[in-house]
C-alpha cells in the first residue's frame, strides 16, 4: 500500500508544504513541494525576526497547504497522516505549523506526526538517494553547523558542533559587515567568484584540535580587523575579503569533518561504502563542496548532496520523516499532546554546548 503525508514546516522563515508518498518498496515519491520564503520580508532587518516570521506563517499557511494538495492532485481526505515540525526552531512559526497540523489531524481522523526538524535534514538522503544506514551527516545552516552519526530512524549521535556562531550565520554576519544584501551566504559566494583567495590570511579556527567542534566567531573578529583596517572597501576589496572568507571556512570545515570521517571508518571498518551527506542551506555554496569532496575522496567516502531544493529548508523532509516515523511504528500514541520546542537536539544524550540564538538553538 502506498502510504501519503502532507508535511508542514514553519520552524524559521519558510512556510512550506509538501505531499510526499511512499512505495511498498520503501522509495519515495515527492508528489509536491510548495516553499514560500520570507527572505523579502527580513531583508531589511538583515536577519530573521521572530514576530515578522510567524505572522507571515499565521498568514500564509493555509494557502500554502491549499496549494501542496493542489499541485499533488490529492484531496485531504486521501492522506494517510499529517507531519509537521515541532522543533527546534523559532517558537511563534512552530506554534503556527504544529496547531495547523494538530487541527488538521483532528479533523480527518488521521494520525498526527510532530518531526523534529534536524531529522528531517538527516533522512532526506533516504528519500533521494534510498541510503542505507549508517551514514555520517554534515548539517550546516543558518541555525546549525553539526556532524550526526545517523544509525537508524530515530537514532542519532551527535559528534560534533558550534561551540559559536552557526556556519551559515557566519556568511550572514560577514555579509552585513561587508554591506552585502541578505541572506548573505549567496551574496558572499557571488563576491567571492572575482576575489583573490589569497589575500587575506585569515584563521582557520580549530584545525588541528583534537576536540571535534566547529567555531567560526573568531574568524568573523577576523573578517571584521581587515574591513575595518583597509576601509573604504572597494569592490575589488569586498570580492578578496570574500573569497579568503570562503577559503578559511572550506579549509577549517574540511579539517573538522577529515577527522569525524575517520572516525567513522573506525568504527564501521566492515562498512564498504561509506558516505558523507552534506545537507542545510550552506551546503549550496561550491567552495565548501568542492572541499568535501576533496577531503571524501582522500578518505574513501562517497560524498552525497540531496538537490539544492531539499538541502535548505523544506515540507517535503518533513513528510519523509513522518512516513519514515510510521513505518518504523515510532509515532507515540499521545502525539496530539505534543509540545512545540524552540530547542530539541536529535541526540538527547548530548549537551548543549552554545545557548540560544536569534534564530533558536544554535546546537
Ligand atoms: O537551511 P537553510 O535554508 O535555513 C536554516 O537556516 O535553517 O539555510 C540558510 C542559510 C543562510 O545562513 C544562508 O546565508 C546560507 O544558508 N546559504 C549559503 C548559501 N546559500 C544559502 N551560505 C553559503 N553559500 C551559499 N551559496
Ligand atoms: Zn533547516
Amino acid at each position: 500500500m502506498v502510504t501519503r503525508v502532507l508535511g508542514i514546516e514553519t520552524s524559521c522563515d519558510e512556510t512550506a508544504a509538501a505531499v510526499v508518498a511512499r512505495r511498498p518498496d520503501g522509495g519515495g515519491d515527492i508528489l509536491s513541494n510548495v516553499v514560500l520564503s520570507q527572505a523579502a520580508e527580513h531583508a531589511a532587518f538583515g536577519g530573521v525576526v521572530p514576530e515578522i516570521a510567524a505572522r507571515a506563517h499565521v498568514e500564509a499557511l493555509d494557502a500554502v497547504i491549499a496549494a501542496a494538495l493542489d499541485e499533488a492532485g490529492v484531496r485531504l481526505s486521501e492522506i494517510d497522516a499529517v507531519a509537521a515540525t515541532a522543533g527546534p526552531g523559532l517558537i511563534g512559526g512552530l506554534i503556527v505549523g504544529l496547531v495547523t497540523a494538530k487541527a488538521m489531524a483532528a479533523a480527518t481522523g488521521k494520525p498526527l506526526v510532530p518531526v523534529n526538524h534536524l531529522e528531517g535534514h538527516a533522512l532526506t538522503p533516504r528519500l533521494t538517494d534510498r541510503l542505507a544506514f549508517p551514514y555520517l551527516l554534515l548539517l550546516v545552516s543558518g541555525g546549525h553547523t553539526q556532524i550526526v552519526e545517523v544509525r537508524g530512524v530515530g537514532d542519532y549521535r551527535r559528534w560534533a558542533s558550534t561551540i559559536d556562531d552557526a556556519l551559515g550565520e557566519a556568511f550572514d554576519k560577514t555579509a552585513k559587515l561587508l554591506g552585502l544584501a541578505y541572506p548573505g551566504g549567496p551574496a558572499v559566494e557571488r563576491a567571492a567568484a572575482a576575489g583573490d583567495a589569497a589575500r587575506f590570511a585569515f584563521p582557520r579556527p580549530m584545525r588541528g584540535e583534537a576536540r571535534p567542534d566547529f567555531s567560526f566567531s573568531g574568524l568573523k573578529t577576523a573578517v571584521r580587523q581587515a574591513a575595518e583596517a583597509i576601509a573604504p572597501l572597494s569592490d575589488g576589496d569586498v570580492a578578496d575579503i570574500c573569497a579568503s572568507f570562503q577559503a578559511a571556512v572550506s579549509e577549517a570545515v574540511g579539517d573538522r569533518v577529515a577527522r569525524a570521517l575517520a572516525r567513522f571508518r573506525a568504527e564501521h571498518a566492515a562498512l564498504a561504502d561509506p558516505v558523507l551527506v552534506v545537507a542545510g542551506g550552506v551546503a549550496a555554496n561550491r567552495a565548501l563542496r568542492a572541499a568535501l569532496g576533496e577531503t571524501c575522496r582522500a578518505a574513501g567516502f562517497r560524498l552525497v548532496a540531496p538537490p539544492a531544493a531539499l538541502c535548505g529548508d523544506n515540507a517535503a523532509m518533513i513528510a519523509w520523516a513522518g512516513l519514515e516515523r510510521l513505518a518504523a511504528g515510532l509515532v507515540e500514541a499521545d502525539a496530539m499532546d505534543a509540545a512545540p520546542r524552540a530547542r530539541w537536539p536529535l541526540d538527547a544524550a548530548a549537551a548543549p554546548l552554545v545557548g540560544h540564538g536569534r534564530r533558536g538553538a544554535k546546537a
